[in-house]
């Protein structure tokens, strides 16, 4: 019998694990660097590790049963840590995100009903424009340009986050609307030493002073948005049914009651600030991954050829498209784009032998999860058939999480999915993307998981 030997597959960059811990100044600055450099090789071999550092008390879970109490069974005793709350309050406001107690129970219960398979379903022909309008652009030019791969993904999902929640009448130029958000969430992204040490939020952050004329135009671009439809759907007229008008007209099922004008606008910029550059990065990373392996690249276009031909993706299309979606998840689990969550313990609590003190800081990091040694067979390989029906069976849900866990698990995970995999089928239907020779990728933690200095990758069209 003739053996037929798997071709070996792709281990993909990262920042080596530290095998010394870092001293607590040479921690802050990589901190502020790339805080997936931090990182040491303990964490992906032992599930729980406790130490007391900058922050106080930190436990790094990695136990499945461990995340699963704090986030899912005493998820009551569990609040977002200060320190995740000074980083992304001055981008998302108080929206569902960031906001805590009473206050995220109503809008979390206002707002889920926006996000049902019945409303994400109705946001397809929007996400498939968008992805059909990037692959004309692509097809005009000849073959071999060289487009930046992380920056068309990054336009791509806030044209669909547009049209979604937008849909018509952006009162201003809508080109101006993306760059006032990409300029507004650019100065958000790094973990400032003012913050970690908890300085009140009126000592100003050099990063974000820089930001703070397009927060101001983006604050009132929305504000004029919202007020423009608010004034529609008085006059009685028919609104799109779109995001916008799903919040306005949202109301807690147990009260009755609406969202405030406020939390209407944080909620905006919340979606979009949740939902944009990570999605991008799930894009991203997969079109980069898929570069880098000749196997898995063939199965797609394979998949998507089969199941597209040369038409354009339509919803029953979804559950064929599997390897797509593997895709998709592997590169996911490989680059979270969310890859650090933390929490605060309310009262002591004790999981087993493990004592976790009120007031100390539980650290859950899919980045590191997701290739921990104990826990995933190959953890450094690229291979997205751990995610073909037939084997993932075998993952913890309490191991791989992308979108988080339990009550406050990601709102948006079904139309970022629903959106990535329409993107990445239309993509690869049409186009092929080489990565420039030469160009080191590494991933880069800002809030996201992004590549350090973009994807440069040349295009070449398929026939
Ligand atoms: C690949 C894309 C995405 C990833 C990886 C992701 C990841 C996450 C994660 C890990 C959380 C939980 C954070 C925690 O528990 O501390 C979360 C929460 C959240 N995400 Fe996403 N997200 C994605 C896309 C989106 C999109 C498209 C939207 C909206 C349109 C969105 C809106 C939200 C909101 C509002 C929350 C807060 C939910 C709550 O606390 O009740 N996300 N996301």
């Amino acid at each position: 019998m003739v053996e037929t030997l798997e071709a070996p597959r792709f281990h993909p960059p990262a920042p080596k694990p530290r095998t010394e811990p870092l001293g607590t100044l040479a921690f802050l600055m990589e901190v502020r660097r790339n805080p997936l450099a931090t990182w040491m090789e303990e964490h992906f071999e032992e599930l729980v590790i406790t130490g007391e550092g900058a922050l106080g008390r930190l436990t790094v879970v990695n136990d499945p049963a461990v995340i699963r109490h704090v986030l899912l069974d005493n998820a009551s005793n569990y609040r977002k840590d200060d320190l995740q709350i000074r980083i992304l309050a001055p981008g998302l406001g108080r929206g569902l995100v960031t906001a805590e107690g009473e206050e995220w129970k109503l809008q979390r219960r206002t707002i889920a009903p926006l996000f049902t398979p019945r409303h994400v379903a109705g946001f397809f022909p929007p996400m498939v424009e968008a992805a059909e309008r990037l692959v004309r652009r692509w097809q005009r030019r000849p073959d071999g340009r060289v487009v930046d791969a992380a920056l068309e993904m990054t336009r791509i999902t806030l044209d669909v986050l547009e049209r979604t929640i937008f849909t018509t009448g952006v009162a201003r130029d809508p080109d101006a609307l993306g760059r006032a958000i990409t300029r507004f969430f650019e100065g958000q992204g790094r973990v400032d030493p003012l913050d970690i040490f908890g300085f009140p939020d009126w000592v100003p952050r050099i990063g974000r002073l820089r930001t703070r004329p397009a927060i101001r135009f983006f604050d009132e671009m929305v504000g004029d948005l919202i007020g423009a439809r608010k004034a529609l759907i008085a006059r009685g007229e028919a609104a799109p049914r779109d995001l916008l008008t799903l919040l306005l007209e949202a109301s807690d099922p147990e009260t009755g009651k609406g969202l405030s004008d406020i939390e209407v606008r944080a909620n905006i910029v919340t979606f979009i600030g949740a939902g944009h550059e990570t999605t991008a990065n799930a894009l991203s990373w997969s079109l980069y991954l898929l570069s880098q392996d000749e196997t898995a690249r063939a199965r797609i276009e394979r998949e998507v050829d089969e199941v597209l031909g040369k038409g354009t993706v339509e919803p029953h299309h979804l559950e064929q498209l599997v390897y797509t979606r593997a895709v998709i998840d592997e590169a996911i689990r490989l680059y979270p784009p969310a890859p650090y969550m933390s929490r605060a313990a309310i009262n002591d609590d004790r999981i087993g032998d493990l004592e976790i003190p009120a007031g100390s800081i539980v650290a859950i990091a899919p980045y590191v999860l997701h290739r921990h040694k104990k826990l995933w067979d190959q953890p450094d390989v690229f291979r997205p058939e751990r995610f073909l029906p037939e084997e993932r069976g075998r993952i913890d849900r309490f191991a791989y999480l992308p979108f988080g866990a339990g009550p406050r698990v990601c709102i948006g995970a079904s139309f970022s999915l629903q959106e990535a995999v329409i993107v990445l089928a239309t993509i690869v239907r049409s186009v092929r993307l080489d990565l420039v020779p030469g160009h080191e990728v590494m991933p880069l933690q800002r809030i996201t998981l992004r590549p350090r200095g973009g994807l440069p990758m040349r295009l070449t069209r398929r026939t």
